[in-house]
């Protein structure tokens, strides 16, 4: 059993989405939550953690006086915990190569949109749905990829296309790509490496057919 440890720094949906999968046995017995860490204080994350019963930790982000310090912070809390899988999931700290390296394509990202579009450094939370609006794309929707130095840019995993409305507003999008898409293939993803079901070649994953 793979034990699967999530990096949150808000409200949680996503960490709703992987906790209501598991409950609901997506995971089977080869995977189980078993920590929660959040950047902050006070984040309605850690209340989703408490009511389904996972340990959490606050290793809050401005309590280290720059990235380095905060990596190897949450890289040790990691270590520590044994964790198989790191699941970041509204994680809104960028982290540097100390965890990369500690956790080689063993870490994945949701992001809400199709990567290579808005993502990258600046590109979080609603600012990705206001840029997507302001473009003008008439699809957006989320990714998830393995985590690696560069921000956003490692191997893509799962995406899922959305309709954009002429009616959108950031919210209004933002909502739409979590239900439709976000909430969706994050458990996925982390089914298929409970299952050891992603390679990764040449900086390309191949999901293995099942
Ligand atoms: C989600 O939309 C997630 O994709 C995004 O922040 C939101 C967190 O919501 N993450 C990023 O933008 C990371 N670059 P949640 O706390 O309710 O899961």
């Amino acid at each position: 059993m793979k034990r699967i440890a999530v990096l949150v720094s808000g409200g949680g949906t996503n960490l709703q989405a992987l906790i209501d999968a598991e409950k609901n046995g997506l995971f089977s017995d080869k995977g189980k939550i078993t920590l929660v860490i959040s950047s902050k204080d006070g984040a309605y994350a850690l209340t989703r953690a408490e009511t389904a019963g996972i340990p959490s930790k606050v290793i809050p982000r401005k309590d280290y006086p720059d990235a380095a310090a905060y990596t190897r912070a949450v890289t040790d809390a990691l270590i520590e915990e044994k964790a198989d899988i790191v699941v970041y999931a509204g994680f809104m700290t960028i982290l540097d190569k100390q965890i990369t390296d500690a956790f080689p394509y063993k870490m994945i990202n949701v992001h809400p949109a199709l990567i290579p579009s808005f993502c990258g450094k600046g590109y979080y939370g609603l600012h990705v749905h206001e840029e997507a609006l302001k473009r003008g794309v008439k699809l957006s929707g989320a990714t998830v990829h393995f985590v690696t130095e560069e921000c956003d840019g490692g191997p893509i995993i799962l995406q899922k296309a959305v309709e954009v409305k002429n009616s959108d507003t950031p919210e209004t999008l933002q909502k739409r790509i979590m239900e439709q898409a976000e909430w969706k293939i994050l458990p996925e993803a982390v089914r298929l490496l409970c299952e050891d079901r992603v390679s990764v070649n040449n900086g390309i994953a191949t999901v293995k057919d099942e």
